[in-house]
C-alpha cells in the first residue's frame, strides 16, 4: 500500500467524548514511505455502530469520494448529531495517481449534553457553617467530601458520566480517580462552565457502586488573581450525572441531588494560591468503598440550576506530565532540610514520611535561593507555597496536594520526623496535555539549554489558561503576555486545544465597547475586600495585550489551518477595530495604556507609538482574515484603514531623517515587522536599528512588546549575523545571561538577578515567566527555516529558508506539523553547509538556499514530501 491514513483525530483530539458542537472537524494524517505522495481525495463514513462501518452499513454520514487535498478541518456535514451518543468514523484517501489507500483504523467521538434542558442534575455543596460571613476567607470554607451508593442491577452495555463543578472537583469512581487534575478549568464561571464527559464502563462491575468527590474552592471560590477570594462565587458546587444502559435497553441514570451525602475531611484548606493543610488523622476511611456508613454525613445544599452556558470541555485536561528527582539535599538543621529539584518546575512535591500520629510536616516552595542560602519567598507577595500535613502515624504515608500549585526549584521540608533522603521526595510535574511538537538542538550548550528554558517556561504556564507565572499571587491569563509567545507555543507543543479554549476566554471577556481585555477568563468586577469596592479586575484595551483577541486567532490559522476561528471570533475582531478606531484621534491612538513595552531595559518607547503600531498590526490581520474566510469587502475596507494608519503614523512619528519618535529598538522592529513604514523609511530604520543594537555593545533594550520581533526582522533585513551575535550574548542584559547564572526557565525580567544588584524588587520578580521566550520563534521560523505558506497554512506548503551562520556548527530541528513531521538539519563543515529536510506526505516544500554561497540571497529548490539533502559552499 503506498499510502496509510494515520492519527485519526476530532476536534483535535483523539477519541473525545461529550462534544457540544454540531460541527465537529476532521483531521488524519497520510503517511508512506515513499516520496512526493499527496492526497488527491478522501472519503469518510460516520455511523452510530463501529459494527456497521465495517458491514458497509453507514448510516450517519458517507461522504462518497471527495476531489481533495484537505486533510485537516473537514467539518462534519452528516446527519443532525444527538447528545449522549457514540459515534465512530473512519477515512480512506486516494493518492497523487488516484490509488486508494485502506481504511483507516475506526476512531470515534462522543456527544455531550446538548441542551440546559437536558441537564437534570442539580449542582451540590456543603451548607455554610454557622459561622461562615460575607467576610469570611475562603480559606476557612474547607473542600467537602460527598458520596454516593447505588446498585448496577444488570449487565451493563455502556456507562457514561457528565461532571463540572463551580470550583474544583475530584471524581471518584469505585475508589478510582476518573477526572484530571483541577477540573473544570478556568472559565469565567458567570458565563460558561466546561462538562467532563467520562467513559466508565470498563470500571463499572455489577453490583454495588460509589461515586465519591472532593469539592475544592479553586478559580470559583478560592483566591484567585492578586484581588482576593471567592470571585465568583461564594462556595464551590459539584453537578454530575451518570447514564448506565444495560444491555437489555433500560437506562438508569444517577445525579446529583439531594440523596447524596456530604461532609468535611482531612483537607483542612486547599487553595490554588496560598496553599494547602491535610490533616491526615481525619481520613474518612473507606468512604470511596461500597457499604460504608455515611449516616453522619450531612445532606448537601442544593441548587437546582446554575445560569451559565453549559459547554463541553474544549481544552486539554491538566495532567501530571512528568515525575522529577531532586538532585541534591541539604541538611539546614534538625528536622530540616532543602532539596534542590534541578529544575524550576511547577506542581507539587510527593512526600513519604513515617512518624508519630499528629506530627505536622511542612513543605516549603520556592524558586531561588537567598544569599544565606535559605529559600527566597520575597516574590511570592500574597501567595503562600506551603503545604502542612499532619501525620496519621500508621506506616509510610505518602502525601500530596490535591487543589494548589506551586512554582519552584527548591523545597524545604520542615519538621520531617527521621532522616530525609533523595528518594522522600519526588516532583510532579503539572501542566495542560499540550505535548510537545517541536524540538531544537544546536551545537551551542548554551542554546540548547535557552531552548529548553523556553519550554519549560510554557509548560510552567499552560495551566488551563495561559497564565504569566506559577508562583506569586496572580497566575492569570495575561493576554499579552500570550500573544507575544504564542507562535513560540505553537512550534514547541500542541496547544490547539489549549488556544481553542483561551480564545473563547477573551471573547467571553470582550467589553461592550469593543475592548478586548488584558487578562482573560476574567470576572466581571470583583468585591475587593480591603478597599470595600468593587473593581474591574481587568484593563480594557492595552495595545500588544488587547490585540491578542486577534493575533492568537491569527495564529491558530497559520499553524492549524484554522478557519472556524477566525469565523467565530470575526465580528468580535471588527469590534476591536472600531473601538481603537473610535478611541483614536486622526488614526492615532493616545497613551493612556498602562504598559507601555513592559520591563524594557534602557530605553522607554512611547505608548501611543505602541498603540498605533499595533492598531495597524490588528487592523492588517483583519484584512488579511476577511479575505480568507471571503469578505472581500472587509477586506478591500481592511486593507485601506491600515493603509490610512499607516500614513499618519509614519507622518506623526518619523522624522525626515528615517528617525522614529522615542528612537527606540522595540519602535523600529514594531514598525518594520508591522509595515508601517515607506522603503526609504525601512532603510534607515534598519539602519538605527543596527547602531542602536551595535552601539550597546549588541545588546537588547526591548521589554515584552518588542522582544519577539527582534531576531525576526534583523533577519528580514538581512543582518542575520547581528540577529546571532544578540542571540549568543552573555553579558547583561541577554538571553544567555540567565542561562548563564543557572536559568532553567525565562525570567519576567531581564534584570530579575545580576551580579551587580542582587535580586530585583520582589514584588515583581517572577523567574518563570515565559514572554521573553519569544525568541523561540526566531529560532523555529528563521534560524532552523520551518515557516508556513500564509496562503496554504499549517504547514501544507512549506518554507525551508535556514539561517546558515558560521556561528553554529549544527542545527537540528523538527516540528510536527499537523500533517506530520517536518525536519530542517544543517551543519557547517569549513565553508561547506550540508542540509537535510524532511517533510511529510501531503505536503510540498519550497527550500530556499543562499546563492552562489552568498548568505542573504536565496535560490529555490521544490520539494515532495520526504527527504533531501543538499549540499553548497559557503563564502
Ligand atoms: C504580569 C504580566 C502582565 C503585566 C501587565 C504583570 O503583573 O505578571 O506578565 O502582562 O502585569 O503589565
Amino acid at each position: 500500500m503506498s499510502v496509510q491514513v494515520v492519527d485519526l483525530k476530532v476536534e483535535y483530539a483523539t477519541n473525545p467524548l461529550g462534544l457540544t458542537t454540531l460541527e465537529p472537524r476532521f483531521f488524519w494524517k497520510s503517511k508512506s514511505s515513499k516520496s512526493n505522495k499527496l492526497q488527491s481525495a478522501y472519503q469518510i463514513q460516520v455511523a452510530s455502530d463501529r459494527q456497521l462501518l465495517l458491514d458497509q452499513m453507514v448510516d450517519i454520514w458517507d461522504t462518497a469520494k471527495v476531489n481533495s487535498d484537505e486533510s485537516l478541518q473537514i467539518t462534519y456535514q452528516g446527519k443532525q448529531l444527538e447528545a449522549e451518543k457514540h459515534y465512530y468514523w473512519r477515512v480512506r484517501i486516494w493518492d497523487e495517481e488516484g490509488i486508494v489507500s485502506e481504511w483507516s483504523e475506526i476512531a470515534y467521538w462522543s456527544m455531550g449534553i446538548l441542551e440546559r434542558s437536558q441537564w437534570k442534575a442539580k449542582w451540590i455543596g456543603r451548607k455554610p457553617e454557622a459561622h461562615v460571613t460575607k467576610e469570611t476567607t475562603s480559606l476557612e470554607i474547607p473542600p467537602a467530601y460527598m458520596r454516593k451508593e447505588f446498585v448496577a442491577t444488570k449487565q451493563v452495555k455502556r456507562a457514561m458520566v457528565y461532571a463540572s463543578a463551580l470550583g474544583l472537583y475530584e471524581l471518584s469512581f469505585n475508589g478510582n480517580v476518573i477526572s484530571p487534575l483541577f477540573a473544570p478549568g478556568w472559565t469565567d464561571y458567570h458565563k460558561r462552565v466546561q462538562i467532563q464527559a467520562y467513559d466508565v464502563t470498563n470500571v463499572i462491575k455489577q453490583g454495588a457502586q460509589v461515586f465519591s468527590v472532593i469539592l475544592g474552592n479553586g478559580w470559583y471560590a478560592g483566591t484567585v488573581g492578586f484581588l482576593g477570594d471567592r470571585v465568583y462565587g461564594a462556595r464551590p458546587l459539584f453537578s454530575m450525572q451518570a447514564k448506565i444502559e444495560y444491555t437489555d435497553g433500560t437506562v438508569e441514570e444517577i445525579r446529583t441531588d439531594e440523596t447524596w451525602k456530604v461532609t468535611k475531611g482531612p483537607l483542612l484548606y486547599s487553595d490554588m494560591i496560598m496553599g494547602e493543610t491535610y490533616d491526615a488523622t481525619l481520613e474518612l476511611i473507606g468512604y470511596q468503598e461500597a457499604g460504608y456508613d455515611d449516616k453522619e454525613w450531612e445532606v448537601p445544599d442544593t441548587r437546582p440550576g446554575y445560569n451559565a452556558l453549559l459547554t463541553g470541555t474544549i481544552e486539554p485536561p491538566i495532567i501530571v506530565a512528568e515525575q522529577l528527582k531532586p538532585i541534591s539535599i541539604q541538611k539546614t538543621k534538625d528536622n530540616t532540610y532543602i532539596y534542590d529539584m534541578g529544575q524550576n518546575m511547577v506542581g507539587w512535591v510527593k512526600v513519604a514520611v513515617q512518624g508519630a500520629k499528629g506530627t505536622k510536616i511542612t513543605v516549603s516552595h520556592a524558586e531561588m535561593l537567598n544569599p544565606d542560602g535559605s529559600l527566597y519567598l520575597e516574590n511570592l507577595r500574597k501567595a503562600v507555597q506551603q503545604d502542612h500535613y499532619i501525620l496519621k502515624g500508621i506506616g509510610t504515608e505518602y502525601y500530596e496536594p490535591k487543589f494548589t500549585f506551586h512554582g519552584f526549584r527548591y523545597v524545604e521540608l520542615i519538621g520531617y520526623p527521621g532522616e530525609a533522603d533523595l528518594d522522600t521526595i519526588i516532583g510532579q510535574v503539572i501542566h495542560s496535555d499540550i505535548p510537545k511538537t517541536g524540538n531544537i538542538t544546536t551545537s551551542n550548550a548554551m542554546i540548547n539549554q535557552l531552548f529548553s528554558n523556553i519550554d519549560w517556561g510554557q509548560r510552567g504556564n499552560f495551566l488551563s489558561v495561559p497564565t504569566d507565572c506559577p508562583q506569586r499571587d496572580e497566575r492569570m491569563g495575561w493576554t499579552g503576555d500570550a500573544q507575544i509567545f504564542a507562535r513560540t507555543a505553537t512550534y514547541n507543543r500542541d496547544v490547539a486545544k489549549f488556544f481553542d479554549k483561551f480564545y473563547i476566554d477573551m471573547l467571553d471577556c470582550q467589553q461592550p465597547s469593543g475592548a478586548f481585555t488584558d487578562v482573560a477568563p476574567d470576572a466581571g468586577w470583583i468585591r475587593h475586600k480591603m478597599w470595600n469596592t468593587r473593581l474591574n479586575w481587568h484593563a480594557p484595551d492595552n495595545p500588544g495585550w488587547g490585540d491578542a483577541g486577534v493575533i492568537i486567532p491569527w495564529t491558530m490559522y497559520l499553524m492549524y489551518g484554522d478557519k472556524q476561528v477566525l469565523e467565530s471570533n470575526y465580528d468580535a475582531s471588527v469590534r476591536w477595530i472600531q473601538y481603537l478606531h473610535d478611541m483614536s484621534d486622526n488614526l492615532i491612538r493616545p497613551d493612556y495604556a498602562n504598559y507601555e513595552d513592559w520591563l524594557s531595559i534602557g530605553s522607554t518607547t512611547p505608548k501611543e507609538l505602541i498603540a498605533t503600531a499595533y492598531f495597524a498590526y490588528s487592523t492588517q490581520l483583519v484584512a488579511k482574515i476577511a479575505e480568507i474566510i471571503g469578505k472581500p469587502d472587509d477586506a478591500a475596507y481592511y486593507n485601506q484603514l491600515f493603509v490610512d494608519i499607516t500614513k499618519a503614523y509614519q507622518q506623526k512619528f518619523v522624522d525626515e531623517q528615517g528617525k522614529i519618535y522615542g528612537h527606540t529598538q522595540t519602535g523600529y522592529v514594531l514598525s518594520l515587522s508591522f509595515g508601517l513604514l515607506t522603503p526609504e523609511q525601512q532603510k534607515q530604520a534598519v539602519q538605527y536599528l543596527v547602531e542602536d543594537i551595535t552601539e550597546r555593545g549588541n545588546k537588547l533594550s526591548t521589554g515584552f512588546m518588542g522582544v519577539a520581533y527582534v531576531l525576526p526582522v534583523l533577519s528580514d533585513y538581512a543582518q542575520d549575523d547581528l540577529a546571532y551575535k544578540l542571540l549568543v550574548q552573555e553579558q547583561f542584559p541577554s538571553w544567555l545571561y540567565s542561562v548563564n547564572h543557572g536559568a532553567t526557565t525565562i525570567w519576567e525580567r531581564w534584570d530579575g538577578w545580576t551580579e551587580h544588584n542582587g535580586f530585583q524588587t520582589p514584588s515583581m520578580n517572577s523567574f518563570n515567566h515565559y514572554a521573553y521566550g519569544s525568541v523561540g520563534e526566531w529560532m523555529y521560523r528563521y534560524m532552523a527555516g520551518m515557516e508556513t505558506d500564509e496562503q496554504q497554512s499549517a504547514f501544507k506548503h512549506i518554507h525551508i529558508k535556514p539561517r546558515l551562520d558560521r556561528t553554529l556548527a549544527f542545527v537540528e530541528a523538527s516540528y510536527e506539523s499537523l500533517y506530520g513531521l517536518i525536519r530542517s538539519n544543517w551543519k557547517i563543515t569549513g565553508d561547506q553547509y550540508e542540509l537535510t529536510v524532511e517533510i511529510p506526505a501531503n505536503t510540498t516544500a519550497t527550500v530556499h538556499l543562499p546563492i552562489d554561497g552568498k548568505l542573504g540571497e536565496y535560490e529555490l529548490h521544490n520539494l515532495g514530501s520526504g527527504t533531501a539533502t543538499f549540499i553548497g559552499k559557503l563564502v
